[in-house]
């Protein structure tokens, strides 16, 4: 078997980013349950663990432990947060709360000879949030690193190689956290590196098989990345069992349902539904405001439309999406607060007729599903494309959707779309969005009332934070002159710069 790290889960709402970062240093990673059986770990020869953090403090009851035996297996392992109590605390030494707790970018002092910080200087920044902390160490170890308020930031024991950090090396306000991670996989797990997402293609293709067996699968597909990447995985795995179903809620940008068919490349591989069903949607939507609710009443009409699909085509057990992890951690499907129900996830209704869900893009970030569909051999237009909320143009019309609403904002944003296509460094997403409110305007000699525009563009990597992308005025200016130019119902136009967080890139 590969070369592999196990990622055990204690509830920290960074272990999916723990194993994106291990996997982003050339190494194969995997998340396990926290309490998983050190026998089980030691069959399956992984070259690391990996602890995460957790919500818990150690001394409570009930608080999740791992199984003591992993100590002793002689496999490195580095203790995260939570991670880093639970090996001390297992291993023998204390843990309490401290008089302050951390929050946010820390000072701390490092022992550069530590092998996780080779090639550093001793003063680093690290993220910190925590309010317990390690108060006396474990036979064995010593501490590698302090801050102000914590004495035992880091400990180590070389000889065991069992490390423990206090900060969370996986996030991007540790600056060199990826670095810390990288050493601890080459300089004590002795790793050789060479993973790519060739490995995950693999191992995903694998376990497709033994989930749906013989069985059909019905994809939602929406002519977006994740789901065409989807598409193309269960091509490969199960070819011929899989019907693609592409329902037009009437809520697309101009021209895309239309062009849905002819952009998909496996056409003749795929069996592919075309289902118009806007009428249905927008009288779903009649009188309502809220975003959630829009949300909501999509996502469970969605499954409905496929769900008469699969009846129709006898009996399909199996639903197959393309939500991938920024999905699932804003969905609030993760413990984490819900920020918006994503169409994938949380849109959809407590009870479907369909066995099971089908979703093996669920462990992967966006640049992430990119490199898979690029080795899926997706066309680079597709494999590029902007990321569209499932809802559509549905939740960048704020307050009731209309079809004069859907009209208007169809033909500001193509014209949006088409302005910045011409630019060299385009942004990394970039729409329009119809906002509630109208205002006064004057065109020739006569008083206007119409909409105002938000013009939105942002720079980002992940789509999980991003920053305000910096448009050339001269675009704007050519922009909003068309749009009051050529939209009736239009007298304003805005551009957002607010970045992500305090706001979100979609505007509901
Ligand atoms: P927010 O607005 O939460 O969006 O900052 C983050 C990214 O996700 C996209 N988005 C969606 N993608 N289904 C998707 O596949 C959805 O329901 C959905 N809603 C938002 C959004 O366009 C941005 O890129």
């Amino acid at each position: 078997m590969d070369q592999l790290i196990i990622v055990l889960d204690f509830g920290g709402q960074y272990k999916e980013l723990i194993a994106r970062r291990v996997r982003e240093c050339g190494v194969s990673s995997v998340i396990w349950p926290g309490d998983t059986a050190a026998d089980k770990i030691k069959q399956t020869r992984p070259i690391g663990l990996i602890l995460t953090g957790g919500p818990d403090s150690v001394y409570m009851p009930g608080a999740p432990k791992c199984d003591s035996g992993l100590f002793t297996l002689g496999i490195p392992i580095l203790g995260i947060c939570y991670g880093l109590h639970l090996t001390a605390y297992a291993l023998g030494g204390t843990v309490a709360q401290c008089a302050a707790g951390e929050y946010g970018r820390t000072e701390m002092t490092l022992d550069a000879s530590c092998p996780l910080f080779d090639g550093m200087d001793s003063r680093q920044v690290g993220l910190m949030s925590h309010t317990d902390q390690v108060t006396a160490l474990p036979a064995g170890f010593v501490a590698a690193g302090s801050t102000r308020s914590c004495q035992n930031a880091v400990i180590m024991d070389r000889a065991r190689a069992i490390y423990g950090v206090q900060f969370h090396p996986e996030v991007e306000n540790t600056p060199n956290g990826t670095a810390m991670i990288r050493n601890f996989l080459y300089k004590v797990c002795n790793a050789a590196g060479g993973y790519d997402i060739g490995e995950y293609e693999a191992r995903v293709i694998d376990e497709i098989r033994a989930q749906v067996g013989e069985e059909r699968v019905l994809l939602g597909l929406s002519g977006g990345v994740d789901s065409s990447v989807c598409a193309a995985l269960l091509a490969k795995a199960v070819p011929g069992k899989v019907y693609c179903i592409f329902v037009d809620h009437g809520f697309m940008r101009k021209n895309e349902g239309d062009e849905i068919g002819d952009a998909f490349p496996w056409r003749r591989k795929l069996r592919l539904i075309h289902v118009s069903a806007g009428a249905r949607f927008l009288k779903l939507l009649k009188g309502v405001e809220d975003p959630e609710t829009k949300r909501k009443r999509i996502g469970a009409e969605f499954v409905r439309v496929f769900e008469d699909e699969a009846k129709r085509l006898g009996d399909i057990k199996f639903l197959a999406q393309g939500t991938i992890y920024p999905d699932v951690v804003e969905s609030g499907a993760n413990k984490s607060a819900t920020i918006k129900s994503h169409h994938n996830v949380g849109g959809l209704p407590d009870s479907m007729a369909f066995k099971e869900l089908v979703e093996p893009l669920r462990g992967l970030f966006k640049d992430e599903v990119r490199m898979l569909g690029r080795r899926l051999g997706l066309p680079k237009a597709l494999v590029e494309r902007q990321p569209f909320p499932g809802p559509g143009l549905a939740v960048r019309i704020i307050g009731e959707v209309t079809s004069e609403k859907l009209g208007i904002l169809r033909e500001a944003d193509s014209i949006f779309r088409e302005e910045v296509r011409q630019m060299r460094d385009r942004p990394d997403q970039y729409f329009a969005v119809l906002t509630d409110t109208r205002s006064v305007g004057v065109m020739g000699d006569f008083r206007t009332y119409g909409y105002t525009i938000a013009l939105r563009a942002v720079k980002t990597t992940d789509f999980m934070t991003c920053e305000y992308a910096h448009i050339p005025h001269k675009v704007l200016k050519h922009t909003v002159a068309r749009i009051v130019g050529e939209v009736p119902g239009v007298t304003r136009v805005v551009y957002d710069i607010t970045g992500k967080p305090p706001a979100t890139i979609e505007w509901e």
